[in-house]
């Protein structure tokens, strides 16, 4: 991707609570004839299946839910705070009705596998569909959710997604490594943090030395 580089997933120091929860986010899906985004401020990243794992929640009323239905692939963009107005205008309009991507002051920008992401972003992770169902009604524990968040029973469809060493990208390593960029770079630091990570031998030898060259670049 145009202006992006690839970072191993262990080298992002940034708080996901904070950057999904209060910076928002967009979730991109479709290709090159159609595609559509939306601003969302739920979900999470983890670690599942051994795999590093972002989830989403979508609504089956958002344009954007019929492209995430569709593809395999889909995108999550994160941004710094001087788009925040675009990230709102894409929270309250539906690409159904308007070139919102466009009218948002966005613009698309497709990764290496085709897959659509927004060019103006910090950060994305590209990712893969792992696992997908409706929230059901009858598997909330705290019923009082149901109550304050879906009156109308329009339940999320929760997505689990995988992302990788090779589909996070980013263009402000500052704003995304402080901790390694402070630590300059330590091999020490670096090593201890790859090894704490609980992946395989040989992906961690790949992981250090991809960290290693992207950091170097800087
Ligand atoms: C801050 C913020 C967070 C949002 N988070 C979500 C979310 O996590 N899931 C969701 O389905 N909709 C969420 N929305 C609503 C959609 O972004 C909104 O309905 C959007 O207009 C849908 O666009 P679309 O019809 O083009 O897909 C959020 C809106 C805002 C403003």
């Amino acid at each position: 991707m145009n202006g992006f580089k690839e970072i191993a997933p262990a080298a992002i120091t940034d708080n996901f609570i904070k950057l999904i929860g209060s910076d928002w986010m967009l979730i991109t899906a479709g290709d090159h004839v159609e595609c559509n985004t939306m601003t969302a401020s739920w979900g999470g990243v983890g670690y599942m299946w051994n795999r590093p794992i972002a989830i989403a929640v979508i609504r089956p009323q958002r344009h954007t839910f019929e492209f995430t239905e569709r593809e395999q692939m889909l995108t999550l963009s994160f941004f710094k705070e001087e788009y925040r107005d675009a990230l709102k205008y894409c929270g309250s309009h539906s690409g159904r009705d308007e070139d919102k991507i466009h009218n948002a002051g966005l613009s698309v920008a497709f990764t290496d596998d085709d897959v659509p992401a927004i060019a103006q972003a910090t950060l994305v992770l590209e990712c893969k569909k792992l696992y997908c169902d409706m929230l059901k009604e009858e598997c909330f524990l705290d019923k009082s959710i149901i109550d304050k968040w879906y009156p109308a029973k329009d339940y999320h469809k929760a997505y689990v997604l995988e992302y990788t060493l090779m589909h996070i990208f980013f263009r402000n390593a500052a704003l995304h490594c402080k901790e390694l960029i402070s630590a300059n770079t330590e091999d020490r630091i670096l090593r201890k943090m790859i090894q704490q990570t609980p992946i395989g031998a040989d992906q961690k030898i790949i992981t250090f030395q991809m960290t290693m060259h992207i950091i170097n670049s800087f």
